[in-house]
């Protein structure tokens, strides 16, 4: 006679997604009985009975029936047949009660301090992509092509140590690639071990908080300023002094103040109003710094790309074992998916660093890093770096026109050098530069408010608006809608 289990199998089989039918099969049997219609103790089909209803073979009904049977689904006995577990079902009542009882919703969840003051001031843009988003370059123009070919041929016969953790603060020849770079480029000076790499300048600024601050200590911030610092900051309860910025970059605190542990600074280009640090104002820093015993972090995001003149040198090189940490990215000159960036230790901090990076952060993709120094060796970096350069200083003077077109050359920001990614449409102190800034992102227009960037209550008005990563034919139709956007809303 026709056992009812072969229709229940038969219909679950039936509407089981697959092409392996031994898996199908398998999934259908299982589902069956975890949910109840092949009861506990149910006979199971013979293994011939159900290879013909199924138009399978019956070999693969005897491998389900063996996988089922090790996991303890269904069991043998001597010349009775083939029977679903008991014991399955009472794991399942378990199961079902158990899930009965905690079915409440959730308390809520018990944050830290730390985690909570981070999630009120939480800064990170949900979207990444669309036209004038600030910080973000043309991802497109990246030769991906070239870099692929160099990758392909490491990764096809890759040394064992590129596949394991990386114990050694980054692959040599990247630091070595990369120290040459940054004396030539960046006037660092630096020798190969002082070099770390980390996944972006983002990790890098936690990482030298938590190995040089302890909770309660102080440090100096530019205001406005990077909102990363800030979170990694609230993050590792450290006090926050947001010193203003003029055209001469960060204005010290007065001395009377705290000592601050820590300076952190953008001086080749003020993140986000693009002011450059002074010769005096560099030279007062480091001798603060030295006289506080504290470390100047020197932010060195996007130095290359300046449009005209020379390129600033960094802070760091401005003296011998000077008190900087200099931190780089590739996100501005590459892009920001290869989360690789580098710090360049001041002696007495490369070998502690290096080791908490270890511990912490546990490191690896050394591929792309062997891809990555090969690139710069053979010159394509260099190469990438002049055509964007060119392309940005394009993309800057027509949206500077348009701007100076649809809004007033008023509204160009006080500090806007001619650098960078972004620049600052400056607005009347009496805008709602958030509530523009979220009509233009609910169009795809990502710019963002100005007064975001602030840590105090005193905050000027405007907009980032970057220009890295929008063609320039393409970008009068969108800064006509955003010109009328703002215009609606002063
Ligand atoms: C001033 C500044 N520093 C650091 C970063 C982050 O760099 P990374 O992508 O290497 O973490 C950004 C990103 O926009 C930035 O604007």
């Amino acid at each position: 006679m026709r056992s009812l289990a072969v229709d229940v199998i038969k219909q679950a089989f039936s509407q089981t997604p697959g092409e392996k039918l031994h898996k199908k099969l398998y999934l259908a049997v299982c589902s069956c009985i975890l949910e109840g219609s092949l009861r506990p103790a149910a006979r199971m089909p013979p293994t011939r009975d159900l290879a013909n209803e199924l138009a399978v073979s019956r070999n693969t009904v005897l491998r389900v029936y063996e996988q089922l049977q090790a996991e303890g689904y269904i069991s043998t006995r001597t010349s009775s047949g083939t029977f679903v577990t008991e014991s399955v079902l009472d794991n399942l009542n378990t199961q079902v009660t158990r899930t009965a009882q905690t079915a409440q919703p959730f308390p809520p969840a018990s944050l830290s301090k730390r985690c909570l003051d981070l999630l009120e001031n939480a800064s990170a843009s949900p979207a990444q992509w669309g036209d004038f988003i600030p910080g973000v370059p043309d991802v497109n123009s990246f030769p991906h092509r070239t870099f692929k070919k160099i990758y392909d041929r490491i990764a096809r016969r890759p040394n064992p140590e590129f596949l394991t953790y990386d114990a050694d603060g980054g692959l040599e020849v990247l630091k070595s690639a990369l120290s040459d770079y940054l004396r030539t480029a960046r006037g660092v000076k630096c020798s190969t071990d002082q070099i770390l790499i980390t996944e972006g300048i983002h990790q890098a600024l936690d990482l030298v908080t938590r190995t040089l601050c302890n909770p309660g200590d102080h440090a100096w911030i530019e205001e406005p300023g990077y909102w990363g610092i800030k979170n990694i900051l609230r993050m590792n309860a450290v006090n926050i002094t947001a010193c203003d910025v003029d055209d001469q970059g960060l204005v010290p605190a007065p001395s009377s103040a705290v000592r601050p542990t820590l300076m952190f600074v953008t001086p080749s280009h003020q993140y986000p109003l693009g002011s450059v640090m002074s010769l005096p104002r560099r030279q007062l820093l480091l001798s603060m710094a030295r006289e506080y015993q504290s470390w100047i972090v020197e932010d060195d995001y996007d130095s290359e790309f300046r449009f005209s003149g020379q390129p600033i040198p960094s802070l760091q090189g401005l003296e011998d074992d000077s008190p900087v940490i200099y931190i780089g990215t590739f996100s501005k000159t590459l892009y920001p998916a290869l989360r690789l960036g580098y710090v360049v230790l001041p002696k007495p901090l490369a070998a502690p660093l290096k080791k908490v990076h270890n511990e912490l952060y546990r490191s690896g993709h050394q591929i792309i890093q062997a891809a990555l120094a090969e690139f710069i060796r053979e010159g394509y970096y260099a190469a990438h770096i002049r055509k964007m350069r060119q392309l940005y200083n394009k993309r800057r003077t027509v949206l500077v026109e348009l701007i100076k077109q649809h809004l007033g050359e008023e509204f160009l920001g006080y500090f806007n050098s001619n650098a960078g990614l972004h620049l600052i449409i400056q607005l009347p102190a009496d805008a709602d530069d958030i509530g523009i800034s979220k009509r233009a992102n609910a169009e795809g227009i990502l710019v963002r408010p100005l007064s975001r960037y602030y840590f105090n209550s005193q905050k000027s008005k405007g907009l980032l608006v970057g220009f890295a990563n929008i063609k320039d034919c393409d970008m009068e139709p969108s800064f006509e809608r955003l010109a009328g956007i703002i215009k609606q809303n002063l």
